[in-house]
């Protein structure tokens, strides 16, 4: 299937970033000839510098000094003449890292984490406020070298929500490409989402406490209007997450719940 072209990584940025070079629809893929392609070159200071206190976690602003292969789960890395990784989803009309910590793919997680409001019988999701862009997100983040998958969804769920849960019995929806404001041509946002449905019950007693990268926590009805304006590709994820949800446990769901699903999984 063909990948839908990235947007934000083109459209959007962080306020450090200098201005993208425009990149149309049809130059996004590398193979399509763009001569007058001249993305400015941009790695933000404080990157420089955090490689300096912390090289494990930080690579250096040389690249053929990276001893590990670029990896993704998208495509193989194709490197450009300078020995750069190259996005795979294609031109982000900006060169660099960026505030990216790593050259080519930088890996997240995220959760969905979904329960049944036993008052008002509606699927609910938990999502979390970001402080960077205020936008409503997932609670995720960047997995700390030599983590697994399931120890970061956790470290950063606790972290973003101060709820312990654990993941063992999630279903991971999505492993791939982030369509997120921060990438370049040479790095970019990659994330293992898993979804964890919790019944009523248990989902009535906790409470929570927003930290780190969260400025609020909350429990959301789950609508077409919500998902399209999460986070990143935060939308694609609560899809998936909620097609095979359907698929598999479409048989207990009431029929206001199947309908909120149905909603959004047609694409609005
Ligand atoms: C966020 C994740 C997100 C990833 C890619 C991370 O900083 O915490 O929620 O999926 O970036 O955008």
């Amino acid at each position: 299937m063909r990948q839908p072209l990235h947007k934000k990584a083109r459209l959007e940025k962080p306020s450090v970033y200098p201005e993208r070079f425009s990149v149309p629809d049809d130059k996004v893929d590398w193979c399509s000839y763009f001569g007058e392609y001249r993305p400015p070159y941009f790695v933000a200071p404080e990157i420089l510098e955090r490689f300096y206190q912390n090289p494990s976690e930080v690579d250096p602003e040389d690249c053929c000094k990276i001893k590990r292969p670029f990896y993704s789960f998208e495509n193989k890395v194709e490197l450009d003449s300078s020995n750069r990784p190259r996005n795979p989803r294609g031109r982000t009309g900006l060169a660099g890292r960026g505030i990216l910590w790593r050259w080519g793919a930088n890996l997240a997680v995220d959760t969905v984490l979904s329960r049944l409001n036993a008052e008002t019988d509606e699927l609910e999701l938990l999502l979390i406020n970001r402080k960077d862009t205020g936008e409503l997100a997932l609670p995720g983040g960047m997995v700390n070298k030599g983590e697994k998958i399931r120890e970061a969804q956790e470290r950063e769920f606790e972290e973003e929500t101060g709820l312990k849960i654990s993941m063992e019995d999630s279903e991971t929806v999505y492993c791939g490409y982030v369509d997120d404001q921060r990438n370049t041509d040479n790095a970019w946002m990659e994330t293992v989402a898993s979804h964890k449905h919790m019944g009523s019950n248990q989902a009535s007693t906790l409470s929570f406490r927003a930290g780190d990268d969260a400025e609020n926590v909350l429990w959301h009805s789950l609508k077409p209007e919500l998902i399209t304006n999460l986070y990143a590709s935060h939308d694609e994820i609560v899809r998936l997450a909620m097609y095979r949800f359907y698929d598999r446990c479409g048989g207990w769901l009431t029929a206001k719940t199947k309908e909120q699903i149905e909603a959004v999984i047609v694409r609005q």
